[in-house]
């Protein structure tokens, strides 16, 4: 059962956050640290992905990001990457119907061309089949770079200058998150990183600029509803001001 937090939301506590984006880090240790290999940690960590999105759907939040696997991800040794295209794979094929039949609608952020074919026509289907659904909006970053994202929207513009339908003096914010892959996704109010580390790791970095950073101990195969929960709470007691005076 979940505590707390959703008691003081149903009381229509102010400033649930819109969009929650979580890194979910911690893997490979909660391998080391329980005997089993990282696919096993790895496995461990998709079925943790139903706490974030049961934690979501409990909070009323609308936009969930899950930063399943970066761009730096594919130095990682073959078996392992292999391991985690293979998870994403099945979860891509197994869960669709689920998260379909919940109301979640799916879409993934990333660089595309990079993946298999069979991972890319899932991820089509999956949009296309989940495409109406609106109660909560599951993205997944895969082979996602936020360095590399906003390159590519560099290059974009460029292009719209370079042919004449974009005058430079109109490039403004707004042009600019409108390149992004995540053009109409809001950006996100609250960041999560399980695992103790304190970094971004070029996750949405321009989307960032005002989130709230949340750094949960927790490994992520041990992530529960009820932390996710907690940590709503907790965004929900912070004073933010975008860099205006109180
Ligand atoms: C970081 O742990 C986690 C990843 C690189 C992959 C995240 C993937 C999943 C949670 C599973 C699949 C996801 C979905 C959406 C089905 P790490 O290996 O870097 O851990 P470590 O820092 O302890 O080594």
């Amino acid at each position: 059962m979940v505590t707390g937090a959703l008691a003081s939301l149903e009381n229509g506590a102010p400033q649930v956050p819109k969009h929650v984006a979580i890194i979910m880090d911690g893997n490979g240790r909660w391998a080391t640290r329980n005997g089993v290999s990282r696919s096993k940690g790895h496995r461990k960590g998709a079925e943790a992905v139903r706490e974030a999105i049961e934690g979501a759907i409990n909070c009323g939040v609308s936009y969930l990001t899950l930063y399943a696997f970066s761009s730096e991800n594919w130095n990682r040794p073959p078996d392992e990457v292999k391991d985690l295209m293979g998870l994403l794979h099945m979860y891509l094929k197994k869960e669709v119907r689920t998260l379909s039949k919940e109301g979640v609608r799916l879409q993934v952020i990333g660089r595309r061309d990079a993946l298999g074919r069979d991972i890319r026509s899932l991820i089509e289907k999956a949009e296309k089949d989940t495409r109406q659904n609106s109660r909560l909006n599951l993205v997944i970053a895969l082979s996602y770079g936020a360095r590399e994202e906003i390159l590519f929207a560099c290059r974009k513009i460029a292009k719209e200058v370079a042919d004449g339908s974009l005058s430079p003096a109109d490039i403004d914010e707004h042009t600019i998150s409108k390149a992004l892959y995540t053009q109409e996704i809001p950006d996100p109010d609250l960041i999560i990183r399980t695992s103790g580390e304190q970094r971004l790791s070029n996750f949405l970095l321009w989307q960032a600029a005002y989130a709230e950073l949340s750094f949960l101990p927790a490994l992520w195969p041990d992530f529960t509803r009820q932390m996710f929960a907690d940590t709503v709470l907790e965004f929900q007691s912070r004073d933010r001001r975008y860099g205006a005076r109180p």
